[in-house]
């Protein structure tokens, strides 16, 4: 066991999530840097919060662990109120000073289903048998509440220094093969690389994938390692067979450069137009939206004239445009988005009416006879567009 003191930084690193989570503390008259120390001596700051600060990184969430069983713990805490308790886990969440933090006991867990949710075993067990349970060194760090002092089990301190990504043992990906996607995540992220050891034991499990695994943690993954729109990290993706995790069928990378692609034309969901150039979904639970996209995509054929493009993604998210450009026609695409998609007729049903065209479908072969001219004449004004449509009527 290594133990570093990291006491003397602890005012010197900004880090509002942690501090905030100090702060709590204090304000309730629990400073766990003073006199009530002893409340707080089983207590750590555990996994990215811990990371992110040796980093200098802010961190999205802080995540506390006890040393023993967290909810008991929970209920002895003076000036806080218990909010909600989940018994087969051992997390409470409590509410101090108005402010709610969650506190997880350390347990230990087992795999019983490969590829699915451990099973707790039990709770309340030793630090050292708590980091077993962790992904990788750098996530298995843990710094003392009480009095700063970080704890490493597992050589995490000396990787986040020569930053790689370590499995804490030969299992780890077979356990839980969302952890290769966490790898491609927090080396985009972190600028980390595998260890060579880990990057074998990565290599071996995407040659025998176990499909059945579940796949609304390996899509969460995928959202939060994509939508970092990262270019390299989806030629890892697919160069390293990473993808197989999706699909078995094979997929090369694709000629058109995601990442500016999207930077030039923001969606919602960038990981979709990234994860689309798999093809094969099925695995994903998609939300309705996300399936429709896809679908959108597939129904879409060649696209002859600019009519055609237009009505192609008229209605379509901006993510199926994306993927055509990805997957069938950059130039299409592009062209309705820097162009095409700017140009809107002006007349409406009521221009119609008003030209003694009673409400009907013929409304929209007139839309369309309209909007044809208008694509090739985008200048056109208002006045234009009804002039065409009386001829239109008079023919
Ligand atoms: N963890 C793990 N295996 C997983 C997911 C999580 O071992 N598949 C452990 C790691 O110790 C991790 C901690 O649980 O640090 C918290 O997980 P999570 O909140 O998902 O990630 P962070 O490491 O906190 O990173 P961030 O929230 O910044 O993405």
């Amino acid at each position: 066991m290594l133990k570093e003191n990291n006491n003397n930084n602890d005012n010197a690193i900004p880090h509002q999530v942690r501090n905030d989570l100090v702060f709590n503390f204090c304000h309730c008259g629990l400073d766990p840097q003073s006199h009530n120390r002893e409340i707080y001596h089983n207590l750590y700051y555990v996994g990215g919060v811990v990371r992110d600060e040796l980093l200098g990184l802010e961190s999205i969430d802080v995540d506390v662990v006890y040393e023993g069983n967290a909810i008991a713990f929970g209920r002895s805490l003076p000036n806080a109120e218990v909010i909600q308790i989940n018994e087969p886990f051992g997390t409470v969440r409590v509410k101090i000073n108005g402010r709610e933090i969650d506190i997880a006991s350390t347990r230990e867990e087992v795999y019983e289903r490969k590829g699915h949710l451990p099973t707790v075993t039990k709770i309340g067990c030793t630090l050292k048998d708590d980091v077993k349970r962790r992904d990788f060194t750098i996530n298995a760090l843990y710094k003392s509440v009480a009095t700063g002092e970080i704890i490493d089990y597992t050589g995490g301190l000396e990787d986040l220094k020569t930053k790689k990504l370590r499995v804490l043992h030969d299992e780890s990906f077979i356990d839980d093969p969302t952890r290769i996607l966490r790898a491609l995540k927090f080396s985009v992220r972190f600028g980390f690389t595998l260890d060579a050891h880990t990057k074998n034991l990565q290599d071996e499990y995407l040659k025998n994938i176990n499909y059945d695994m579940c796949y609304k943690r390996i899509k969460k993954e995928l959202i939060e390692t994509f939508n970092l729109n990262s270019y390299n990290a989806f030629e890892k993706f697919i160069n390293d067979g990473v993808y197989k995790l999706v699909t078995p069928c094979n997929t090369i990378l694709p000629s058109v450069n995601i990442e500016n692609l999207i930077r030039r034309h923001s969606v919602e969901r960038p990981w979709l137009v990234y994860v689309g150039v798999l093809r094969d979904l099925s695995r994903l639970p998609l939300t309705k939206t996300e399936q429709k996209i896809l679908d959108d995509f597939n129904a879409i054929g060649e696209l002859k004239s600019d009519f055609e493009i237009y009505k192609a993604f008229e209605k379509a998210q901006p993510e199926t445009v994306l993927l055509y450009a990805v997957l069938k026609n950059e130039n299409a695409a592009l062209k309705y988005l820097d162009k095409l998609s700017k140009i809107k007729i002006s007349i409406n049903g009521k221009d119609l009416q008003e030209l003694g065209l009673a409400p009907s479908p013929k409304y929209q072969e007139v839309f369309d006879y309209v909007l044809v001219r208008k694509l090739a004449n985008p200048v056109m004004s208002r006045q234009d567009e009804l002039e065409i449509v009386r001829h239109y009527l008079i023919d």
